[in-house]
């Protein structure tokens, strides 16, 4: 695909954008009308045939929303009725939604406004934050793979390692320094009750996902910004992709943008004031024999936003995380994936990209 580009040199204009250190944010600021090449995405193949307007464009095929919303603290249910829905929603769409779910109200708003204001304080604030350097654990950039991705996407990202080894407060920029902290533990405690649901839906006990797998260990931030695009059908606000996570928490302003795969179509992840969206990744899909589906989903590039999102990635972490030998635990019939360690996992992710194959795949039998 990086071929199609040819003709121009693709390295240098990626080089001179990433020199800005300004994101895509510092592109709008500047005010380009036009999508510049290195963001121009080639269309996606058109989804399987369908009686009409079957368009190769990456806005079509949208129907409307199959993704449950799960009330977690609903009075008539039962653990078992709650179990069940649970396990419903990962054993089909891979993506729900949560409400009554415990986390603050205010601490959303405040994450979301914090991403916010400091995507828009001045590009001086940002750029000491902007950074490649895998070390840090605290990562401004935009596109973290800018240098290998076919194309990039109309998307600015603030990176945080929260778990187990969090970053000192003054590694944070000071626009998220307090809420970051706040919002991450709350999360915690809200993921820590979706794996006691999941692991009695999985038949195992309900601290099993906690803490006999390790599930909690590990946990990063993705805060991302997606500014207004001028042209929207030309690129993506993120490809699609499966999470190589255990579990996803993301959080979403009222904008709008995120879809998830569904029987072959884009199925539209729409805002649900005050709640959570949560979905599987591919270590659970790994770990439940595919009976969880880690789904792929992405986000469309949209001319109103700005959009924010935060995404809070449980995955695997702590002294043991790169050792410990991760395979199907429930097995009904044969074990569908060799058993592997998070560094196998997690380098072969590497080598695929964002997007394409299901890095999980590799380690099918
Ligand atoms: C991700 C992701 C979706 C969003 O960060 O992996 O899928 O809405 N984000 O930002
Ligand atoms: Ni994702």
């Amino acid at each position: 695909m990086a071929m199609a580009s040819a003709g121009y040199d693709r390295l240098a204009e990626l080089k001179a954008f990433d020199d800005t250190k300004a994101g895509v944010k510092g592109l709008v600021d500047a005010g380009v009308t036009a999508v510049p090449r290195i963001f121009h995405h080639p269309p996606e193949p058109a989804a399987p045939p369908r009686p009409s307007s079957s368009r190769p464009d990456h806005h079509d095929v949208v129907t409307n929303s199959s993704i449950p919303v799960i009330d977690l603290a609903s009075l008539g249910v039962t653990r078992a009725e709650l179990v069940a829905q649970v396990k419903a929603a990962a054993e089909t769409v891979g993506f729900f939604q949560v409400v009554n779910h415990g986390v603050p109200e205010a601490a959303m708003s405040d994450m979301l406004a914090s991403v916010r204001r400091f995507n828009e304080a001045p590009v001086d604030a940002r750029r000491p934050f902007y950074t490649r350097d895998a070390a840090r654990r605290v990562k401004y950039s935009s596109n973290y793979d800018l240098f290998w991705a076919p194309a990039a996407s109309w998307r600015d990202t603030l990176f945080l390692d929260m778990s187990p080894t969090p970053p000192s407060p003054e590694e944070i920029p000071p626009a998220c320094r307090d809420i970051v902290f706040e919002y991450t533990r709350q999360v915690q405690s809200l993921c820590s009750a979706l794996l006691g649901l999941l692991s009695e839906a999985m038949g195992l006990h309900s601290g099993y996902l906690d803490r006999d797998a390790g599930c909690l260990d590990g946990l990063s931030v993705a805060a991302h910004y997606y500014p207004p695009c001028p042209e929207p059908h030309l690129t993506l606000g993120a490809v699609k992709h499966t999470d190589a996570t255990f579990l996803t928490v993301l959080l979403q302003d009222g904008v709008g943008g995120l879809q998830a795969r569904v029987e072959d179509s884009w199925v539209d992840v729409p805002p649900v004031p005050g709640a959570l969206i949560v979905n599987v990744g591919d270590f659970l899909q790994v770990m439940s024999n595919d009976g969880f589906r880690s789904v792929e989903h992405r986000v469309v590039a949209a001319s109103d936003g700005p959009r924010v999102s935060v995404a809070c990635f449980f995955r695997p972490g702590g002294p043991a995380a790169s050792t410990r030998v991760y395979g199907p635990i429930v097995v009904k019939d044969a074990p569908r994936y060799r058993s592997f360690t998070a560094a196998e996992f997690i380098g072969s992710y590497r080598d695929k990209g964002f997007g394409g194959r299901p890095a999980q795949d590799r380690f099918r039998l």
